[in-house]
């Protein structure tokens, strides 16, 4: 063993800068490409927090379209929270699992109640023990004025219709639907089951989120966090059956026993990304290495509502827990840098540090989308945001997190923060100056930004000069804010 410094040092965000380098890369070119976990990518590399003033189906929605992640908040019965990832899960969906549809026998005005009422404009047609047997689309119905004439004499039969098969990816439709000019794809099983419906409206829907975050069955990705209680493994296999992409196993201190302990179990029954935290040391990193998971969270103490550092005195400063981690799992593991995000620019250090993501509670808690209720306050209007280790977070659920029973030993407050609108203008601002800190760097993507990333140090006066001074600020910009 090295001898080691009797005290290290330990930076975070506000500490150092990021030396600007010779670029030729102009930021709206960059590419903010990044994954979360092992197996599921994202086009904004940002997360929102599993906490209950942040992350419902909502935001998660929201996060995913934008092309990030959200990962709902287990402070929820098992049943609600599972329902809000099948609401997610379900989302304006390119395919249509379960499609509504009729048999031969109906008639043509039955067959268009139906669609009046389900505001569609076809329906697939299937005999009673659910093979397809043809479609039924409005334009097969515009010269049809006998309204009692079975369906079956005008609809497409099987024999003319274009099908695909069950798990087709969005890309194969994709290509079908412009080869044969047709609006619905019906998708069939082996033994030509109706197993699904894909329909054009649905693909061209998705075009007004170009960067959205999608399964390859189209879907949006959305996480959720488990605890380490007794009714983790429920919890987890209600989520799972309800379409969930990953776990993330939400603790404040996972380089513990009964976290290995839970781990182990979680990865037996997931066949879905397995996500622990959150963790700091590199010891911890190559722990959770061996057990095979699919990401690491890393953070203990840099949230904006976190009282942990002071009520415990543990902690390491983000920036240094980062690079701990990322020297540690040499990019064999996806790292999540969670918490202490307060300025755009944090996040392009976290990432030139080692992290491929960041997950954020406070700067997206003000926004619409974040379930926290909204308070107004002399004429302005907040939101509240708190910590999972606060009294009534912890009193609502998130106990385990913070490993307490009994009378309670709080590690975070109750706050509130300015309202924001919806939080794609928040995101827009965020990967903004991400982009703009790789402008400066000479980073064409985020690889390369860890690559030529140079740290410099700060003291306080450098720290006092990065931001506005000697003035008094009348009139915000949508990206600068201080909370005092
Ligand atoms: P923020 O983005 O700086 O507001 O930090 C959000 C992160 O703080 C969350 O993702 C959690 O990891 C962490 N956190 C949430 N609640 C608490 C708490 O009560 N105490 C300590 N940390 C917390």
């Amino acid at each position: 063993m090295g001898k080691e410094r009797p005290c290290n040092l330990g930076l975070t965000f506000g500490d150092v800068l990021l030396e600007p380098g010779y670029s030729n890369v102009i930021p709206s070119d960059t590419n903010i490409d990044s994954r979360f976990s092992k197996h599921i990518d994202l086009f904004l590399p940002i997360v929102s927090s599993a906490m209950d003033t942040v992350t419902e189906d909502d935001m998660a929605i929201a996060l995913a379209l934008q092309g990030g992640l959200g990962i709902i908040h287990k402070n929820l019965s098992i049943e609600e929270q599972s329902a809000q990832v099948r609401k997610v899960k379900r989302f304006e969906s390119v395919l249509i699992p379960d499609p509504i549809t009729v048999f031969p026998d109906v008639t043509i005005k039955e067959v268009e109640d139906l669609m009046s009422y389900h505001n569609i404009s076809g329906v697939p047609v299937v005999d009673n023990k659910g093979k397809l047997k043809g479609i039924i689309t409005k334009s097969d119905l515009i010269f049809e004025d006998d309204k009692n004439k079975k369906i079956k004499e005008v609809m497409i039969p099987r024999g003319k219709l274009i099908t695909g098969e069950k798990g087709i990816s969005i890309k194969k439709a994709k290509d079908l639907f412009r080869k044969h000019k047709f609006e619905k794809l019906p998708l069939v099983d082996k033994n030509d089951k109706l197993a699904g419906l894909i329909t054009l409206r649905d693909i061209l829907k998705r075009k007004e989120f170009p960067r959205a975050n999608i399964d390859k069955e189209g879907r949006l990705y959305c996480g959720a966090a488990v605890g380490i209680g007794e009714e983790t493994k429920e919890r987890a296999e209600e989520l799972l059956s309800g379409g969930v992409d990953c776990l993330v196993v939400d603790t404040a201190h996972a380089h513990t026993k009964k976290v290995f302990d839970v781990t182990k179990m979680l990865r037996r029954i997931c066949d879905k990304d397995l996500v622990v935290g959150n963790i700091v040391t590199g010891e911890a990193a190559k722990d959770f290495m061996k057990f095979e998971v699919d990401a690491v969270k890393v953070g203990v103490g840099p949230g904006s509502i976190c009282t942990t550092r002071v009520i415990s005195g543990i902690g390491i400063p983000q920036l240094t827990a980062i690079q701990n981690v990322a020297e540690a799992l040499k990019g064999k593991v996806p790292i999540i840098a969670d918490g202490g995000i307060t300025f755009s620019g944090d996040i392009t250090k976290a990432l030139a540090g080692g992290a491929d993501s960041v997950m954020i509670g406070g700067l997206l808690a003000g926004t619409d989308e974040a379930p926290g209720d909204s308070i107004l306050l002399e004429g302005r209007r907040f939101k509240v945001y708190r910590g999972m280790g606060s009294v009534d977070a912890m009193e609502a659920g998130s106990k385990d997190r913070y490993f307490q029973t009994g009378k309670l030993v709080p590690e975070g407050v109750v706050s509130r923060v300015p309202y924001k609108g919806p939080v794609s203008e928040v995101l827009f601002q965020l990967a903004g100056g991400l982009r703009s800190g790789m402008g400066y760097v000479g980073a064409h993507n985020i690889k390369e930004l860890r690559e030529k990333a140079k740290f410099i140090q700060v003291t306080n006066a450098g720290l006092t000069e990065s931001h506005p001074h000697d003035v008094k600020i009348i009139k915000e910009p949508p990206n600068y804010e201080i909370i005092r």
